[in-house]
């Protein structure tokens, strides 16, 4: 067992942090051998109830969930900060040609180590991502993704039409693949799969029939996807697949909603759409720096409360500007506070931080429900994923956090003013990383 003393920030519903100034997190091993948090709370009354344990003491800073990204793509790592005119020519001149390098697999696995640290170091510790939609880069990710001991989620893109040579996948042989890579890496160590069509407007009817039959097939796999995003994507999906009530419905349509499926966006929604979320169990990965950056619009925070389905934050890196979840929660705040095309909120930063852990962690089923792992809080039992903050990391920071008169203000100081500079070290199943760092 270890534990450390430091202050203790976790979650004990959305909008409710609990906050400890002197607190001891103790991590040992559960029934299976998985590190967790066996005890957390003020270190006076703790420190007595395990004798002889070896504390580290962190004084001034602050021990938090690690983060929880629900929706980035790997391979667009190198695409943030491409300009265009909105999602499709985005698409069309930058992401879907960079993309097709990603047949070479011993580029893919230079691209995934630099990912997977560049999230560490940026604090997040579990994600929902897109590979592309070669088999050999979902090999390449999982496989990095291993040998840091994270929980991870991905899956090989399906795309069979309107897709350029070098990503264009067929159909019977992307379902075949799917199926191989879920058979391989599903369930193994801390890895899952998600069944991934990129979008409906890129894949036949038949590609998302058999997409439907394999999440039927596999329940506890993840399904992510994009949807009601941008106004032409939209009217593309439409023309494409008249059938179906809107754009979300026809996801449902072909299987493709339920539990432990993610759908990126979800802007321009209907209140019916908003009843489909909640009734099937899916959720919303919303991606605010991704969505101001396209121009794609903003997400309707009250709209999803009022109906009630499920959301969390996600950085949508390469449409995302930035893999740091401070950015994410501030961009968050901005599109909440838009009040022109839907009604402007503030929301709380208790509940933007909560967005991007816990929030984000129940949207993916991984907060202990059925005898699911728990991540993206600290309470007992939940995997030792944590970050160590640093509030004093920048002049400017240190001068504001040390005015906070209450955990909102700090909070918000944070939001507003963090980065990776904040983000002193992060720990993955209860060991900092990287190792050497570890002290
Ligand atoms: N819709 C379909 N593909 C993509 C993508 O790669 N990024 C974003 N933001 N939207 C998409
Ligand atoms: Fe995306």
């Amino acid at each position: 067992m270890k534990a450390y003393r430091a202050a203790i920030l976790r979650f004990a519903d959305d909008r409710t942090a609990l906050y400890e100034e002197d607190g001891l997190l103790v991590i040992g091993p559960d029934a299976q051998g998985q590190p967790v948090v066996r005890a957390v709370g003020p270190y006076r009354e703790l420190v007595d109830r395990f004798p002889g344990l070896s504390i580290t003491h962190f004084p001034g800073r602050i021990l938090a969930p690690g983060f929880v990204d629900l929706h980035i793509h790997c391979p667009q790592t190198d695409v943030i900060g491409s300009p265009a005119e909105g999602l499709l020519p985005w698409l069309e001149n930058y992401t879907f040609p960079h993309e097709s390098r990603f047949h070479d697999g011993e580029y893919a696995t230079e691209v995934a180590s630099f990912f997977l640290d560049e999230l560490l170091r940026h604090g997040v510790t579990t994600a929902l991502a897109f590979a592309t939609s070669h088999p050999s880069s979902v090999d390449a990710l999982f496989q990095q993704a291993q040998q840091r001991r994270l929980r991870f989620i991905t899956g090989k893109v399906l795309q069979d039409r309107f897709s350029p040579d070098g990503v264009r996948d067929q159909t019977e042989q992307s379902l075949i693949d799917t199926e191989a890579l879920i058979q391989r890496w599903h369930g193994v160590d801390r890895l899952g799969y998600a069944i991934t069509p990129r979008f409906a407007p890129t894949s036949t009817p038949e590609q998302l029939r058999g997409a439907g039959e394999l999440a039927a097939r596999y329940p506890q796999v993840w399904v992510q996807s994009h949807v009601a995003e941008n106004l032409a994507e939209i009217a593309w999906a439409r023309e494409l697949f008249p059938q179906s009530r809107s754009y979300l419905a026809t996801y449902a349509d072909f299987g493709l909603m339920r539990d432990r499926s993610v759908y990126a966006h979800c802007i321009h929604f209907d209140d019916d759409d908003r009843a489909l979320m909640r009734e099937t169990g899916a959720a919303a990965a919303v991606s605010p720096t991704s969505n101001l950056f396209l121009g794609s619009g903003f997400f309707d925070y009250q709209g999803a409360d009022r109906v009630g389905y499920r959301y969390g934050l996600a950085s949508d890196v390469g449409g995302g500007t930035s893999f740091s979840p401070f950015h994410t929660m501030l961009a968050a705040y901005y599109v909440g506070r838009e009040g022109q095309t839907k009604p402007g909120l503030s929301l709380s930063p208790q509940h933007l931080w909560w967005q991007h852990t816990a929030g984000a962690a129940a949207a993916l089923g991984l907060a202990g429900e059925q005898g699911a792992p728990s991540i993206g809080n600290l309470n007992p039992g939940c995997e030792a994923d944590f970050v160590l903050l640093n509030p004093q990391a920048t002049p400017l920071l240190a001068r504001k956090t040390a005015q906070a008169r209450n955990l909102d203000e700090l909070l918000f100081s944070l939001i507003v003013l963090g980065d990776d500079r904040v983000i002193e070290r992060t720990a993955v199943a209860g060991q900092w990383w990287p190792a050497q760092a570890a002290g």
